[in-house]
């Protein structure tokens, strides 16, 4: 049975967020009601972005499976009473009183499909471990994400077979596109999440909320401009006022910091702090990592992991689910491309009409920052990036290579 609890017993979320975050949207007025609080088992946990929004709306966290040994140093540091797994694939079942999964299962276990071995090889054994614990144990809800390129990995075949798999343990389904920008966060982060239920509506949960899509601000010297300096030659991650998305490796073989051409012109990188803090997580989170060797493994923990206030709201819309009006949504015909946001009620597979911006929160910025304190990105790093965007034929903004030449 859900353990009951009192809504206003609820912990306040206790990030300081730039100008807030989605924690706000809903307890702004103290609420009376009762709510059921889910046990949750976090698989992939990584350093717990899913388990700590989760845990903030209230949730409490089982058991958490993770293989990175320096992840279970962040684990033990921040979820001490937690069981802790080591690998998804020994697990032998969920604990019984599981009723929320949770799931963002390594991306390249989906770079399999379309390929001769399908989901079926060696590759795929993480995706397929989450659908051998469903099926020994249909827990009430999961709670996948995922990059956003899995849409369109070999036409779709990587969330059609995801999806299928839910189906056919006859779980009803959401997806949707949401960047971690509309919740708070001065980072660009599209990533597909999907919520599956045995039970309930799970339109209710992850499309009830939408605004329309924001409009970004366009690149403009006047303000920060985020980049990755690894890279240059097929792409350069440029986002106004926000960082591209963090991420677990570069193009120079480690996971990196992106860099940030400032008004003014010099170009910085952020601390390990700071990335956190664009995550949603607290400062200084994996910081029972501590020793020089560690510093990659912080930067790629955090680049992968679930930025935690869209985690926060799912776990509060599990709670109190809202009220999703389909009556405009059409069906998704077979071989299409797979659309931003779509649902399955046990009938046919229907393309949703919501935005990426399920909330009405203020857009993360960079500018709200003290940049100004970051060091600056050094100059082997940028001459790097500066020759690779001339050898290359990418677009840059007027002045904009200019700009960090002036640094060099
Ligand atoms: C995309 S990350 C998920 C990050 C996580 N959601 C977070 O917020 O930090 C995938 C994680 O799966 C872990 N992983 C890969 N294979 C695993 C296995 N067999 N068992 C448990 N964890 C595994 C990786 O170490 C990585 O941390």
């Amino acid at each position: 049975m859900p353990a009951l609890h009192w809504l206003d017993e609820v912990p306040e979320r206790p990030l300081a967020g730039n100008g807030g975050g989605c924690g706000d949207w809903l307890w702004s007025s103290a609420v009376r009601m009762e709510v059921s609080l889910m046990v949750v088992a976090g698989l992939y946990a990584g350093i717990g972005g899913f388990e700590l929004g989760f845990q903030r709306s209230g949730h409490r966290t089982l058991l958490m499976s993770e293989i990175d040994a320096d992840a279970h140093k962040v684990i033990r540091h921040r979820f001490g009473d937690v069981i802790l797994d080591t690998d998804v694939l020994k697990l032998a079942e969920l604990p019984e009183e599981t009723e929320v999964v949770t799931a963002g299962f390594p991306c390249q276990d989906l770079s399999m499909a379309g390929s001769k071995q399908g989901f079926e090889g060696e590759k795929s054994q993480a995706v397929n471990a989450l659908f051998r614990l469903l099926e020994a144990r249909r827990v009430p809800w999961v709670v996948v994400e995922n990059v956003y390129f899995m849409l369109h990995l070999a036409g779709g075949a990587a969330i059609a077979y995801v999806l299928s798999r839910l189906e056919g343990l006859g779980y009803r389904w959401a997806s949707r596109v949401l960047d971690s920008r509309a919740f708070g966060l001065p980072q660009r982060r599209r990533r597909v999440y999907i919520v599956a239920t045995l039970d309930g509506d799970p339109r209710d949960v992850l499309l009830a909320d939408d605004t329309a899509d924001r409009t970004w601000p366009a690149l403009d010297l006047r303000r920060p401009i985020g980049f990755y300096w690894t890279e240059g030659r097929s792409g350069h991650g440029l986002t106004s006022d926000a960082v591209p998305p963090l991420k677990a490796g570069s193009g120079v073989g480690i996971p990196s910091p992106p860099a940030v051409l400032l008004p003014h012109g010099r170009v910085v990188t952020p601390s390990i702090e700071a990335v956190e803090h664009f995550q949603g997580f607290p400062p200084r989170w994996t910081s029972a990592l501590r020793t020089v060797r560690h510093g990659r493994s912080r930067w790629r923990l955090v680049g992968n992991a679930v930025s935690v206030p869209v985690a926060e709201w799912i776990g509060r819309r599990l709670l109190t689910p809202g009220s999703y009006d389909a009556s405009n949504d059409r069906v998704l015909l077979d071989g299409a491309r797979w659309p931003r946001a779509a649902w399955y009620m046990g009938g046919p597979r229907m393309i949703a009409t919501v935005s990426e911006c399920p909330l009405r929160t203020r857009p993360g910025r960079l500018s709200a920052f003290a940049t100004e304190r970051w060091p600056d990105l050094s100059k082997r790093a940028l001459t790097g990036f500066v020759r690779r965007a001339y050898e290359g034929n990418l677009r840059y903004p007027a002045g904009f290579l200019t700009a960090l030449e002036a640094n060099l």
